[in-house]
């Protein structure tokens, strides 16, 4: 049973092609020597990236075992053992202070990614880079690495399988400080008028109207609470649509 769940998901071994999502992230860390991909769940950025020499050695860390054991695997089939080890543990918990010159941490949510780093800041500072990519609340991570600064240097977005995904690099030494606006929408991608960005608020709008009328009758405080918190998300989505259209 175990090897048939193992070999299911080792399928495409030989053939490795990231999806968009993944490539921008990949595509970014040439000219380093190390990374580690938190979360790294079938560890096709280590592999991608150490097959192309664009970086020396990674670390493929999961905090379940069943990831991390089918990334072993993975990278035994592409015989790259001695250059990627995987680590079962909890976010950066399991990384020594300056053995990646470059952390991922993407495809999780932003309140996990935020809770990720502050855990384990004293690591994330010693990274030369940090390539974060929530899937959702964005806005939590940004607040973070302003309030520990770190200086957010560029930001992506990325169309994959009918959806947008967003992808900031951020690295140490700045300064901390506190945001004291919206942090909905990355301001690199507004400073570049990103090409998905219209399309990614009218997206936006279109979520936070549904949940707004699916609170409409809700009477409990939570409720009231998210629909002022949504209110207030939509004021700022629709005043930049206007600025970016
Ligand atoms: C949806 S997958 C994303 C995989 C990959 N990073 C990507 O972007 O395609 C999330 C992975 O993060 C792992 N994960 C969740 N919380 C974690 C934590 N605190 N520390 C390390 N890994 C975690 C999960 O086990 C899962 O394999």
């Amino acid at each position: 049973m175990r090897d048939t769940y193992i070999n299911a998901r080792l399928r495409g071994v030989g053939n490795l092609k990231l999806t968009p999502r993944l490539k921008i992230i990949a595509d970014s860390v040439k000219g380093f020597d190390t990374l580690a991909d938190i979360g790294s769940d079938h560890a096709y950025i280590p592999i991608y990236t150490v097959r192309n020499g664009w970086v020396k050695s990674a670390v493929a860390t999961d905090v379940n075992s069943g990831p991390a054991e089918i990334s072993r695997e993975r990278i035994r089939n592409y015989e790259l053992e001695s250059r990627i080890c995987v680590r079962q543990g909890n976010g950066l918990q399991v990384l020594n202070s300056g053995e990646a010159e470059v952390i991922i941490i993407a495809g999780m949510g932003g309140i996990l990614i935020r809770d990720i780093l502050d855990k384990g800041a004293k690591v994330a500072e010693s990274a030369k880079v940090l390539i974060l990519q929530p899937m959702r609340d964005s806005e939590k991570v940004r607040a973070w690495l302003f309030e520990h600064g770190f200086e957010i240097i560029d930001e992506e977005l990325v169309r994959d399988q009918g959806k947008i995904y967003e992808v900031i690099w951020s690295k140490p030494g700045g300064e901390a400080r506190d945001a004291k606006r919206p942090l909905f929408i990355g301001d690199r991608l507004i400073e570049k008028k990103h090409p998905l960005l219209a399309e990614f608020i009218s997206r936006r709008i279109n979520e936070l109207e549904k949940v707004m009328v699916a609170l409409e009758d809700a009477n409990s405080d939570k409720c009231r609470e998210r629909a002022e918190e949504c209110k207030a998300m939509l004021v700022y989505y629709r005043e930049v649509a206007e600025w970016v259209r």
